[in-house]
């Protein structure tokens, strides 16, 4: 028996319907913000991930060559693609930009309950705009969009000024290497990455920053940093819209891009795989080809919401199965076809089952059963049968629909 690929997932009806309800309730968020949908390739160049996206995610790319010698990359994640259609296709369009998505994305990593080989990212990405005030709507967006799924986290604010100052006297390789040990959060490893080249000191100064919780603090440990105001506007907004958040200056994130303000969230519920959104304020364009642009974004990992949710009951349809004879088939198939022009879900049965057969199954899949033999399709009429209770009644068909639909709205 053939089986699916390691760390990927089949969703059978009942989970998708699930998905579905709760995704809709991210874009309905979204939407209030303004953010509008955009689509991408699944696979790219290479190139686009390889520039700026980070050692973590290029060791953890799906790449391969396609019949024409391109080295391609199934996305590991969806903002690098959204800046590149953003120099591609409306550099000229007026800015700020607000644009959100919902795709999958593949990373090659070891599978675990909430960390999958094939997941699914719900983005937006604020192109255009440098100011505390897109720094804060980008939290705040992301706030409103995970709190509409109804999962329970904790939110994380840092920025990266802090950190770099601190780091500003290490050569680029060392600098990579202590974010990539912050964000593991991997203390051990920082120190003996310092210590070997003699800067004792400066371990304690970022163990004090990772620890520390207030601006004056933070401050203090790292010195003056350009960004101050930005950063007390920001926190500022954030605050008077009553955001509940915490500040933490060791957030290093992952990806090689960001530059500024960043945020991670945790929810509740889940083991050692709680990230469930991430973002910050980071510039790609210009490695892209395009002038330089202000951005800033979030992914939210909805399989991570799936999980933290447990089980969702998206709400039930109400379903009719047509149960008839062979005298009454081509009148059943016409109501079948009224009941669906008025939106309600119809079920033929399609098995060559006798009466009795048929009105088994429906009561195991049905709601309602619309009986239709020799004597209903002669009379134009149909005999409607709530499974539930078992009432029943012969009614023309445009009544039946009526009482079903009845039911359905209570
Ligand atoms: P990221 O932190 O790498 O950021 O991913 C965002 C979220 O995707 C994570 O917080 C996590 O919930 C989810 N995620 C990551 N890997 C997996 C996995 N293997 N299985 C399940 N869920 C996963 C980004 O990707 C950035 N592009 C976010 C961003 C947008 N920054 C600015 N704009």
């Amino acid at each position: 028996m053939i089986q699916k690929p390691r760390g990927t997932r089949d969703f059978l009806p009942d989970e998708m319907e699930a998905r579905r309800s709760t995704e809709a309730k991210m874009r309905e968020a979204v939407r209030r913000w303004g953010y509008r949908e955009v689509c991408t390739p699944e696979f790219e160049d290479l190139e686009l991930f390889t520039l700026r996206s980070g050692e973590g995610i290029m060791q953890e790319m799906y790449v391969f060559e396609d019949k024409g010698g391109r080295n391609l990359a199934l996305r590991p994640e969806i903002t690098a693609s959204v800046i590149r259609m953003y120099i591609n296709e409306a550099k000229v369009a007026p800015k700020p930009l607000r644009w959100c998505y919902f795709a999958d994305c593949f990373r090659y990593e070891r599978p675990q309950k909430g960390r999958y080989r094939q997941f699914w990212q719900f983005g937006a990405e604020l192109i255009g705009a440098d100011t505390a005030i897109a720094d804060a709507e980008v939290i705040m967006l992301a706030a409103d969009t995970l709190n509409a799924t109804g999962v329970t986290w904790d939110l994380k604010v840092g920025h990266l000024a802090f950190m770099k100052n601190l780091l500003k006297d290490l050569d680029m390789v060392t600098q990579r290497h202590v974010m990539a040990h912050l964000d593991k959060k991997d203390f051990e490893g920082l120190k003996a990455t310092l210590a070997d080249r003699g800067k004792v000191d400066l371990g304690e100064s970022l163990t004090a920053l990772v620890e520390c919780r207030t601006l004056p603090e933070a401050f203090e440990i790292s010195g003056t940093i350009p960004e101050k105001e930005r950063v007390e506007q920001m926190t500022g907004i954030l605050d008077t819209a009553g955001v509940t958040y915490s500040l933490n200056f060791g957030i290093a994130r992952g990806l090689d891009y960001y530059t500024g303000m960043v945020f991670e969230g945790f929810a509740h519920n889940l083991g050692a795989e709680n990230q469930i959104v991430g973002g910050g304020t980071y510039r790609l364009a210009h490695l892209f080809g395009g002038d330089d642009v202000a951005s800033s974004g979030f992914a939210i990992g909805f399989d991570r919401v799936m999980v933290s949710l447990g089980d969702v009951q998206p709400k039930k349809d109400t379903i009719v199965g047509i149960v008839c004879t062979n005298e009454g088939r081509s009148f059943a198939l016409s109501v079948a076809r009224e009941f669906r022009a008025d939106g309600i879900r119809a079920e033929m049965e399609l098995m060559d089952r006798g009466l009795g057969a048929q009105m088994a199954h429906a009561s195991k899949s049905a709601d309602f059963a619309v009986v239709i033999g020799k004597r209903e399709a002669d009379a134009g009429e149909v005999t409607l049968k709530n499974l539930h209770s078992g009432e029943q009644k012969t009614l023309a068909p445009a009544a039946a629909i009526a009482e079903v639909k009845a039911h359905g709205a209570r």
